[in-house]
């Protein structure tokens, strides 16, 4: 009987190769396909990859775990990786990798494959979640072993095995989408140097072709998530995909940077987040609001630890659950409306509201009404700086 391999299966280039090759090895080949909001054609996908030799084809719809388990658990963290990305790929593999692991238990293989190559963050998220949750799973990656070199190298290779394809030679970039973002590298952009042109881009319009009017939008969040979209409740999902629309049109999200990756190399990266980039603005905003200082001032450290763990493929990992119970301790505060506008490329508060305030007007005012004792100050000052009095006459 021939050995049962489950492959993280993406309807492109490199893991439609794959499933061929894993078939020339002597699989029985099972494509797993997992929707977190690509927008791909699962259909055309999946006869694809019956005819090109898998025998079996299991397509999930992860959308709303994904994001209410992936993304809310990161916008909560306000997890950002070295300032400009939100993490839109990095969160989806953990989840697509324990959807290739209950398949691979259902189906009693014993093999789990993706189609990443050596070079990259992703190989790292898929195998250290598919190790935590089932070590007993062996590990192929195909593309890490296979003598084509180029992507030249697979599309010939595609051609010569009839593996039915719409890539082309030229293709200028690649693209990974989920309903978080889209995370795009390669091809010319690899000049770090070289601006990219405006067809790069899928969510989001550039600045001079953005909307001339502001756009106004309310996020109403519950427990640090968000829960309504101008003024109307609406599924996590659905929130995303209507956000995206109105901040991409505005020319919100965009990043092009340069990334360390896990495994040592710098790569330029641009991505498009408008969602993510409002959500985590009003989200930051509304914590301002109601969380005190010393809390909010730990969550900034903690977001960065965050990330990186996000980054690093550590979901499953007991720091990770760890840092999501204080986190969510804090966030039973985080209920209010924040209200942002978007505009040319711009995203900013312009108003937020909580029952939940820490905001005392009576505290804060210069005008009538001032319940803040100042003459409370005088002493505080001198105690706070007592430590250092006289410390530094060698300035003067
Ligand atoms: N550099 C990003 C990351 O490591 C994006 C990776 C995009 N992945 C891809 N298969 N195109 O998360």
């Amino acid at each position: 009987m021939k050995e049962k391999v489950v492959l993280a299966y993406s309807g492109g280039l490199d893991t439609s190769v794959a499933i061929k090759w894993l078939k020339d090895k002597g699989y029985d080949v099972i494509a797993y396909m997992a929707d977190v909001g690509q927008k791909s054609d699962f259909k055309t996908y999946s006869k694809r990859a019956l005819k090109t030799g898998a025998s079996k084809v299991v397509i999930e719809n992860l959308k709303e775990e994904f994001v209410e388990d992936f993304v809310f658990k990161s916008l909560k963290a306000n997890a950002v990786y070295e300032g400009g990305y939100l993490l839109a790929t990095a969160l989806s593999r953990p989840l697509i990798a324990k959807g290739l692991v209950k398949a691979a238990q259902k189906f009693k293989a014993r093999f789990a494959a993706h189609g990443c190559t050596g070079k990259g963050n992703d190989q790292v998220r898929f195998e250290v979640t598919i190790r935590a949750l089932d070590p007993s799973l062996n590990i192929i990656a195909p593309a890490r072993e296979w003598e084509l070199k180029t992507r030249m190298d697979e599309i010939k290779y595609a051609k010569k095995n009839n593996i039915p394809i719409d890539a082309t030679a030229e293709k200028p970039y690649s693209l990974d989408v989920n309903l978080w973002g889209v995370s795009i590298e390669s091809g010319k952009l690899e000049d770090p140097y070289y601006e990219p042109g405006e067809d790069i881009y899928q969510l989001t319009k550039g600045v001079d072709r953005a909307k001339g009017e502001p756009a106004y939008v309310e996020v109403e969040f519950k427990n640090g998530a968000p829960v309504k979209l101008n003024g109307r409740s609406i599924a996590g999902a659905d929130l995303i995909s209507k956000l995206s629309k109105i901040a991409g049109d505005a020319g919100v999200g965009r990043s092009d940077m340069i990334e360390n990756r896990l495994v040592g190399i710098k790569s330029r990266e641009i991505y498009e987040a408008p969602a993510a980039w409002s959500l985590t603005t009003a989200h930051k905003a509304l914590e301002s609001l109601v969380l005190d200082r010393e809390t909010l001032h730990f969550k900034e450290l903690i977001a960065l630890k965050y990330a990186e763990l996000v980054y690093y493929g550590l979901w499953y990992t007991p720091l990770k659950s760890a840092l999501d119970k204080l986190i969510d301790e804090t966030q039973k505060a985080v209920n209010g409306t924040v209200r942002l506008k978007l505009h040319k490329g711009s995203c900013v508060v312009v108003g937020r509201k909580s029952s939940n305030s820490l905001y005392r007007k009576e505290l804060a005012t210069y005008e009538k009404g001032d319940k803040f004792d100042q003459s409370l100050a005088k002493g505080f000052i001198e105690l706070w700086g007592l430590p250092y009095k006289g410390l530094r006459r060698d300035v003067i």
